[in-house]
């Protein structure tokens, strides 16, 4: 084995692919703005790494879901706006005061918290009150939206900068609750302005609402999935042909050996093989986000550049695949679980669809302990 790398498994990053994929959002949905959601460390990509790429792609901010997470990017050194998409505990108010994050806000008690905060401080700390259009998840209902605004417009400490909403049909484009959760919106919207209240940025789409609903884009939108070249759903993944996936799990082969036929691999020994076979060893299992259910479809691997089935059960920490049909494999040889090889290509979706889920949560489920390196 000739690598000198400490892990025989990881994941590559193109940050190429996430810029080019940020700079065609901006394209698109030119004059609104383009804010990237970077939550849950980039969706897997890692999360500093995807914001340097998507603010040199155009993006005008970022998007967390924790004020940790908003932290970790400002003491990487990035100073980009970053809103924080739900109201978090009164306890994170200072924090998101000292670290220039946007809060939001969703009830009184989330506003006393941050204009405290905020007041204490004798800084004005912007904000942003998400409304509750019929998803039923996180925001002000909208019949008490305009108060909430109000209050935010009067707090001594505060500044309205935006006002905001998610669909929750997004990747339905023809599902009606979509028009719904917009008419309610655009409603909502207007009480506000019949006060004399500037919203300040109104937003509504993630990747799936940008693509498909044009309408919804107002001036900006918050796009997740798509910046990784991922696929919201299946009903809009039509729309999603020109952004380029970013990731691939590569690992190398740790051991090769041949069983008789009628022998089998793995915990359980559940699938016999009906002729004589040779079984490469892969040293990474579902501890890394590999999902044990791939095997009972037999999903495909890449090696030098030939699909090779995974044979047995996966483990916790390693996974074993057929290469009897790829001639000469050895110790040492790149396995692609996701990416391409020559001329062979494996996808989230490939595995999102095989295990009955979303992309999401395969690029979610990719653990802290496989390395990421940058290309
Ligand atoms: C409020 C909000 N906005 C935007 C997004 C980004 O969604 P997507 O990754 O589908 O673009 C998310 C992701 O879950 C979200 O929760």
């Amino acid at each position: 084995m000739t690598s000198s790398a400490t892990r025989w498994a990881w994941v590559e990053v193109d940050t190429t692919a996430l810029q080019h994929n940020v700079v065609r959002l901006c394209e698109l949905v030119a004059p609104s703005e383009v804010w990237t959601v970077v939550k849950a460390d980039g969706y897997g990509h890692g999360a500093v790494q995807v914001a340097r790429a998507a603010i040199a792609g155009g993006a005008s901010g970022l998007c967390v879901a924790l004020v940790q997470e908003g932290v970790r990017l400002r003491e990487a050194g990035v100073d980009a706006p970053i809103l924080i998409l739900s109201e978090q505990p009164p306890v994170q108010a200072p924090d998101i005061v000292r670290h220039g994050l946007i809060a939001t806000i969703t009830s009184h008690e989330g506003l006393a918290s941050l204009n405290d905060a905020a007041t204490k401080a004798g800084v004005e700390a912007a904000v942003h009150v998400k409304v509750d259009s019929g998803m039923h998840r996180a925001g002000v209902d909208p019949h008490n939206a305009v108060d909430l605004v109000s209050a935010v417009h009067r707090a001594g400490h505060l500044a309205l900068a935006g006002v905001f909403t998610h669909f929750a049909c997004a990747d339905e484009p023809h599902h009606e609750a979509n028009a719904r959760q917009l008419a309610t919106f655009n409603v909502v919207l207007d009480e506000i302005r019949g006060q004399g209240i500037d919203p300040g940025v109104v937003h509504a789409a993630n990747s799936a609402t940008t693509l498909a609903m044009p309408s919804a884009r107002f001036n900006m939108v918050r796009t997740g999935i798509v910046t990784y070249g991922l696929v919201p759903g299946a009903g809009v993944a039509e729309l999603c042909g020109e952004f380029t996936p970013a990731l691939s799990v590569k690992a190398r082969v740790s051991a090769v050996r041949m069983i008789a036929a009628g022998d089998a691999v793995s915990y359980g020994l559940r699938r016999a093989v009906t002729r004589p076979s040779t079984i490469a060893t892969v040293p990474l299992g579902y501890a890394d986000g590999v999902p044990r259910a791939l095997w009972a479809t037999a999903q495909d691997v890449l090696v030098h550049g030939k699909r090779c089935p995974i044979a047995g059960t996966v483990t916790m920490d390693q996974l074993m695949v057929d290469v009897t049909d790829c001639d000469g494999v050895q110790p040492g040889d790149v396995v692609t679980l996701i990416g391409t090889d020559n001329n062979e290509t494996i996808t989230v979706s490939d595995w999102s669809s095989s295990v009955g889920t979303i992309d999401y949560e395969i690029v979610c489920g990719i653990s802290a302990r496989m390395e990421r390196r940058y290309l």
